[in-house]
């Protein structure tokens, strides 16, 4: 028996890590968040400021170090015997993930860490081409979007409620930005797969994207 593998992809902001931990989390699977992979890579690139572009040296950072992910799934990250972890969710990390995952050769390098993650009882794996590229072979695959303005609006709340000095305008050319850059990569753009399920979550609460992605599953 293959292990089931349930794919979630779409841009940032759309809610697929919410979603994702809530349906791994029901279904007792198994739970990849491979942009944090890409995340913890450009934090590293930062930290030596290596040039973001030059792939060579990206590819160098990417094979020496070391991830570690907790028994819950949970990345923890640790450069040099340093914990990054809470470095993470910054909007400036994903930025600079966004431009190291654009490299080729990168994302080569970092296939088979993710595809190491697929075990029994089974896998959601959330980012931008895991029905395309990691796991094309999963039964069950989302596209799970919503509008740019929608999402910028989610993010701004999200920090203001965290005390976090925000701006609108800004966020959403950020998420532009980052969409644009994602979805025009050479290697593995954010693209829908042929047999995924499109939902778009403007308009919708958590709760009944969750029951939509569970139904699929069922
Ligand atoms: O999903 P998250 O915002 O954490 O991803 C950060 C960045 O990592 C994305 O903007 C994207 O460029 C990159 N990424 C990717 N492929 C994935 C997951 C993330 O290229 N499977």
């Amino acid at each position: 028996m293959s292990v089931p593998v349930l794919a979630i992809d779409g841009p940032s902001g759309a809610g697929k890590g919410t979603v994702s931990r809530a349906v791994a989390k029901k279904l007792g699977w198994h739970y990849l968040d491979s942009g944090s992979i890409y995340r913890s890579l450009a934090i590293a690139a930062l930290k030596k400021h290596a040039d973001l572009e030059n792939e060579a040296l990206i590819v160098d950072i990417a094979q020496s170090i070391a991830l570690e992910f907790d028994c819950n799934d949970e990345l923890v990250v640790r450069l040099d015997g340093e914990d990054i972890t809470s470095q993470l969710a910054l909007e400036s990390t994903g930025n600079a993930a966004s431009i190291v995952a654009a490299l080729p050769e990168v994302r080569r390098v970092l296939l088979q860490k993710q595809k190491d993650f697929k075990r029994f009882p089974g896998l959601v794996a959330d980012g931008r081409d895991m029905g395309t590229v990691v796991f094309p072979e999963a039964e069950n695959k989302v596209f799970l979007t919503a509008s740019a303005a929608e999402r910028a609006n989610r993010r701004y709340k999200q920090l203001i409620e965290k005390g976090i000095d925000a701006n609108l305008v800004q966020i959403i050319n950020e998420i532009e930005e980052r969409d644009r850059r994602d979805m025009e990569r050479q290697t593995a753009p954010l693209t829908m797969a042929n047999d995924a399920l499109y939902i778009d979550s403007s308009d919708m609460t958590l709760a009944s994207v969750i029951e939509e992605v569970l139904n699929l599953i069922r």
